[in-house]
């Protein structure tokens, strides 16, 4: 899964997402991205944040995101986070869980940033992939210590060919969750176009 994210991310097709999360985050001094994979969006922030810290629970993962950027990184569990409280400017959790700890480790007035899939995420593959396509869970919208101050949805088309479409698979749940034969059609198809949902919802600490 790792690597097939590193090929995915690193040919560009969620830079869009990156640059847009670059802005919301607003050139913070200290970043923690957590559940930080193979560090794509870790080393976006990197141009952004005068110190950025990347942390997974997994260590194949924070092996590859050392490659990518100069950020700090940590394998560790974003359920009990190794860092010192109020010390961020910012939090981005991408794609990956939240925990009743982050509060914790924002500064007064400090951003969470999280982005989930929103409801066409992938859908294109999902129709093709399993019979009944199931609404994608929405994610809390409370947590305590903060207050939501927003929403923004980034919504991008993207015409993959095989070796992506592949990659795409690969790098989520539907590598596990679908069935051989959908594998090798769609490893047999020219292109298709996906859309990518994401929704970004942006909290404060109080
Ligand atoms: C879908 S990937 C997203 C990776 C990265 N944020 C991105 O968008 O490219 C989810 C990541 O969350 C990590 N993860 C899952 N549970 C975690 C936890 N409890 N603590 C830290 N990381 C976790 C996984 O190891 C995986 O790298």
């Amino acid at each position: 899964m790792v690597s097939a994210r590193s090929r995915f991310l690193g040919a560009g097709h969620y830079k869009p997402l990156a640059d847009e999360l670059v802005n919301l985050i607003d050139q913070p001094r200290c970043l923690a991205d957590l559940g930080c994979g193979e560090g794509y969006f870790t080393a976006a922030f990197c141009e952004a944040a005068s110190k950025v810290y990347g942390l997974d629970i997994s260590k194949v993962a924070v092996r590859a995101a050392c490659k990518q950027s100069t950020a700090q990184f940590v394998v560790a569990s974003t359920m009990r986070l190794p860092f010192l409280s109020k010390v961020f400017d910012a939090v981005t959790v991408i794609m990956a869980p939240t925990s009743p700890d982050i509060p914790r480790v924002l500064k007064k007035g400090a951003l969470l940033c999280r982005v989930s899939p929103g409801e066409s995420h992938l859908v294109e593959l999902r129709k093709l992939a399993y019979r009944e396509v199931r609404p994608v869970k929405q994610p809390r919208m409370e947590i305590d210590g903060l207050t939501n101050v927003g929403c923004r949805r980034v919504q991008l088309e993207m015409l993959l060919k095989s070796d992506g479409l592949v990659a795409l698979i690969a790098m989520t749940p539907m590598q596990f969750r679908t069935s051989k034969d959908f594998q090798e059609q769609v490893s047999q198809l020219d292109q298709l176009c996906v859309t990518a949902d994401f929704r970004v919802d942006l909290f404060r600490k109080d």
